[in-house]
């Protein structure tokens, strides 16, 4: 093969290769400014929920609250139980494998809130979020009381003794 069409093929390849990459849904990220002391949220049981829009709002506590199945919260919704983990809803293209939800893990502080996973790999010590919460599939992956998740080891006297250790509130 001559050196010339040697390159028009790398060339045809790169083209074919660059048009593939921006096919894909590129995944919708939560950013750090949308984490602040997270009893700023409407609490529902042990779940403090948040949606800039408050019709939504309303909505994503009326489903958190009647327990139905097959209900999906409205794209924008904010749930947190611990001051270092969050979930946030998305398009389901977005994260496919949790119907949009993007799991976060964080470091918090009085200075605020550092991202430090996000998506299907992130983790905690128990495992990954979406291997305990896709048992909640039918309860778009909202695990609360009783939705198919396996339990997680503390109280909930424990995870509420975490809620008021915030750091991020003592500044307000
Ligand atoms: C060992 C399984 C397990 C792992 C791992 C896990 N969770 Fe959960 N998660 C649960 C269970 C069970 C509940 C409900 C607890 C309750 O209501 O008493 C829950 C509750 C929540 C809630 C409140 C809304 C809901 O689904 O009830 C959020 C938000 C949450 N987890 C986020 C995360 C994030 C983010 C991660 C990863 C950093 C994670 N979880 C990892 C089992 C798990």
């Amino acid at each position: 093969m001559k050196n010339i069409t040697k390159l028009a093929v790398v060339a045809a390849a790169l083209v074919c290769l660059t048009s593939v990459a921006s096919v894909p849904v590129k995944a919708a990220e939560a950013s750090a400014e949308m984490f602040s002391c997270m009893h700023e949220g409407t609490k529902v049981s042990k779940t403090y929920v948040r949606h800039a829009d408050p019709a939504k709002l309303a909505e994503a506590v009326a489903i958190f609250e009647g327990n139905v199945e097959g209900k999906e919260y409205p794209v924008g919704t904010i749930l947190q139980m611990v001051p270092n983990e969050a979930m946030v809803k998305h398009e389901a293209s977005a994260y496919p494998n949790s119907g949009g939800w993007e799991f976060l893990l964080f470091d918090v502080s009085a200075e605020g809130t550092k991202i430090t996973a996000r998506g299907d790999t992130a983790s905690n010590p128990l495992g990954t979020c979406l291997s305990c919460h896709t048992g909640a599939s039918k309860f778009d992956y909202v695990c609360s009381k009783g939705h198919g998740c396996p339990p997680v080891p503390v109280t909930d006297e424990q995870i509420i003794a975490m809620q008021g250790q915030d750091p991020r509130c003592s500044a307000n």
